[in-house]
């Protein structure tokens, strides 16, 4: 079954990026020129997602502004001949059929997602974290509908994260199928102690689900930091049915995370048409001077 519909949670706090994240939602924050969300958006409508629902929360109406229409901003720009970044502007507005809905508390990724059970109803749906931007050729949400496609089970986006960092993530059990990055999923525990690490494969940002997890969700309990874990229900949706997991082919970045937000703004400077000269003599400037 086609996938259709994409989830984006960005409701969270986004309490490890800190200050910054106080009044500006995580997920708007600049790489380069364009919000984070912008980018995820454009994933989803690249892999042919038609509609999406965006979990906000209090304070997050930047986004929602973000892509409305801007008709005094429109007008000026216009006036002042600026047509290409007007219509740049309108574009954004035109991306895709954008709803949204609140979570009044946050409760966990599992309760965000949640909140999309009527947008989603009786089909598979796509959930695109809002603060994982993930940068390459093929769009990781094409990859992964493309497999929900074939084998008609949940799927997940998933990498191998450093060993000494697998307790702040997911760790997965899994099989490879022969030499290619599709994977079964058997198992998975969120935020492992060390005697439960199944393996160093973890979820990075991206699922593939089929309306099954809702019933899953509405009887999973708080779990690892007191939020209600998707993992904790998909781990039950894998037991109940299987899952399978693919190593998606482009480079994911945690706008979650100070390290993620340096690291996506140089790598999009550098392929930036209108600054890439200018930021790689500059950064070439500063390399020199590193011990
Ligand atoms: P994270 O766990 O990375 O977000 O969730 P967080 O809670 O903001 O992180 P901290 O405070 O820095 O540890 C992954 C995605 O799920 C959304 C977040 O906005 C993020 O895009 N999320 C998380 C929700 O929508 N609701 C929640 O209750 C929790």
């Amino acid at each position: 079954m086609k996938i259709r519909k994409a989830v984006i949670p960005a409701a969270g706090l986004g309490t490890r990026v800190l200050p910054a994240s106080k009044a500006m939602p995580k997920e708007m924050l600049p790489i380069v020129d364009k919000p984070a969300i912008q980018f995820i958006v454009e994933e989803a409508v690249k892999s042919g997602i038609e509609d999406i629902l965006i979990i906000t929360s209090r304070g997050k109406t930047t986004v929602e502004d973000h892509f409305d229409r801007a008709p005094e901003l429109e007008a000026r720009l216009l006036a002042n001949g600026k047509e290409d970044i007007c219509r740049q502007i309108v574009d954004i507005s035109k991306l895709a059929n954008i709803q949204y809905i609140r979570q009044k508390e946050t409760k966990g990724l599992g309760h965000a997602v949640y909140c999309a059970k009527t947008f989603v109803g009786d089909e598979p749906f796509a959930v695109l974290y809002g603060d994982d931007v993930i940068l390459g050729e093929t769009p990781a949400c094409k990859e992964l509908c493309d497999v929900y496609e074939k084998y008609s089970l949940g799927v997940a986006g998933i990498q191998p994260v450093e060993p000494s960092q697998i307790q702040k993530y997911c760790s997965l059990a899994v099989e490879q199928l022969g030499a290619s990055n599709i994977y079964k999923v058997t198992d998975m525990v969120e935020k492992p102690k060390p005697e439960q690490v199944l393996s160093n494969f973890s979820i990075l940002g991206r699922v593939v689900l089929p309306p099954q997890i809702f019933p899953i969700l509405e009887n999973t309990s708080p779990g690892a930091n007191g939020e209600i874990q998707l993992t904790d229900a998909m781990r039950t949706l894998a037991q109940q049915q299987g899952m399978m997991g693919v190593q998606y082919s482009g480079t994911r970045f945690d706008m979650g995370n100070k390290l993620g937000i340096l690291q996506a703004a140089v790598t999009v400077a550098l392929t930036h048409p209108e600054v890439r000269e200018p930021f790689k003599a500059y950064l070439k400037q500063v390399v020199s001077q590193l011990d």
